[in-house]
């Protein structure tokens, strides 16, 4: 695929070289208009709210955050905070799709129909999510079906899916929860696409599966923060210093804007604490501290902002993705064991389970803010089923990117990933719901 691209490219060098340059200015233009409403609205904005400011386009003038961006200066928060309203209506309910409620029910071993697809078939699995190739020998973990209580859910269909999809973008925007939604994804429709007719584009902020005989894509956009910040390579970051523009989402914006359906996440990385914000407005590298929470309802309120006055529900479908549960204290649902999710061969049976790593306070946070978008945006609430899993992480059976030594080879709970989940596995289901949902 690439080699074709660059014969291509390299038979019509000035042309090619024309229509750049005309972009690059159509695009500058843009920018700079685009750049002039803004300043006008935030004036307009400016004289009606008190601590409150808008997200808005940052400059080309400001220093674009990357992993060697630091804060020279903390200051205490001066309590600004992210003010959204919805110029345009009041939002109303959310339309029930059906009465009953998908996300409550329990966990059905199922060998005939599950897996809905299969591991080593899948030519884009990631090392971090493809359990069995890394050893794993119980694989009851594939074969659990997602049963609600009052329903069925619609049975995976990859034909009525890519009938959906045709002539669309399907975008996941957020973390590595996130990306091992999209590559349950890439491997539960890629099947049936001729080899020639699909393909992925190099690992990047933005990565692309294409099938061409669709017309359609399927792609992750790298936001961990959804704002923009210093963690917004996919593979230089650093999660021990995050530093964020909590009233900038424009930088990710400007790439999933014309995404017909968008899937967004954020949370593990809110969970440690502090956040440094560095507001548009500060030039000196001065930064201000708050906690993980306060950090995340600052981003969620600038993606709010930016899904208020860009989402017409009847053009775009746009899903956000609650909290995705960790298993690390095997006490929370077997008291007075000292181990984590590793050795775990079987869902949680009580019913309601909740562990530690799922911050009630912040889930009503996100509730707050979904409830009044209103029907803009859809939940896929996948906190309570997956809550039940504890045997859905990969613990040892992934690939580990720096070497371990031979004492925590010894010691298997001590490099156990409880966090991501094998696939096929649980974000398969999470994909089933959105199914479900389109
Ligand atoms: C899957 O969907 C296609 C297209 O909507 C339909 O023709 C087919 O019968 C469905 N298959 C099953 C097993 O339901
Ligand atoms: C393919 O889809 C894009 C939208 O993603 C659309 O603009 C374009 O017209 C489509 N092309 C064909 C040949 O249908
Ligand atoms: C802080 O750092 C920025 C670059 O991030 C630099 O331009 C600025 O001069 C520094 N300010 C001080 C007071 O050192
Ligand atoms: C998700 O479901 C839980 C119950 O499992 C509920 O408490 C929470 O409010 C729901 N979250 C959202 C955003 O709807």
């Amino acid at each position: 695929m690439s080699q074709r691209w660059s014969r291509k490219k390299s038979r019509l060098p000035l042309a090619g070289l024309l229509f750049m340059l005309v972009v690059t200015i159509m695009i500058r233009y843009y920018e700079r208009s685009i750049q002039q409403i803004h300043n006008e609205h935030n004036l307009l904005e400016a004289s009606s709210s008190f601590n409150f400011v808008k997200p808005n386009v940052p400059g080309n003038k400001l220093e674009v955050l990357d992993r060697f961006s630091r804060c020279n200066a903390t200051r205490e928060y001066s309590g600004k905070k992210i003010g959204w309203v919805d110029p345009y209506e009041d939002p109303g309910q959310r339309t029930e799709i059906e009465k009953c409620d998908v996300f409550s029910g329990k966990w059905v071993f199922d060998h005939s129909s599950y897996p809905l697809h299969m591991e080593s078939q899948c030519p884009y699995m990631s090392d971090q999510l493809a359990c069995q190739k890394h050893g794993r020998l119980d694989l009851d973990y594939q074969h659990w079906r997602w049963q609600p209580h009052a329903c069925n859910l619609k049975r995976w269909n990859v034909t009525e899916m890519w009938e959906k999809l045709r002539g669309k973008r399907l975008m996941f925007v957020g973390d590595s929860l996130n990306r091992g939604q999209w590559i349950s994804m890439v491997c539960l429709l890629q099947s049936v696409i001729p080899p020639d007719k699909q393909s992925m584009s190099p690992n990047a902020h933005l990565t692309i599966f294409r099938a061409e005989n669709y017309n359609a894509t399927v792609e992750f956009l790298w936001a961990p923060l959804l704002v923009e910040s210093n963690s917004d390579d996919p593979v230089n970051h650093r999660l021990a210093e995050r530093i964020i523009r909590p009233d900038s989402v424009l930088k990710h914006a400007s790439k999933w804007q014309h995404a017909d359906i968008l899937i967004f996440n954020t949370y593990l990385w809110w969970r440690q604490d502090p956040v440094k914000l560095r507001w548009s407005s500060e030039e000196k590298g001065s930064c201000e501290e708050v906690k993980g929470a306060e950090g995340m309802e600052m981003a969620m309120n600038a993606w709010a902002d930016w899904i208020t006055n860009n989402v017409d529900p009847n053009s775009k479908r746009v899903f956000f993705v609650t909290m995705s549960p960790t298993h690390q204290l095997s006490r929370e649902w077997n008291p007075g064991s000292k181990g984590n999710c590793y050795g775990e061969k079987n869902p949680i049976e009580e019913e309601s389970y909740w562990g530690s790593g799922s911050d009630i306070s912040t889930m009503k946070m996100v509730k707050g803010v979904l409830d009044r978008l209103g029907p803009k945006v859809s939940v896929l609430n996948i906190t309570q089923l997956s809550e039940y899993r504890k045997d859905g992480h990969p613990s040892v059976y992934r690939k580990f990117w720096e070497p371990l030594n031979q004492d925590r080879l010894n010691n298997p709970a001590s490099y156990s990933d409880c966090t991501h989940w094998c696939v096929p596995g649980v974000p398969d289901v999470w994909n089933q719901l959105l199914f479900h949902f389109l």
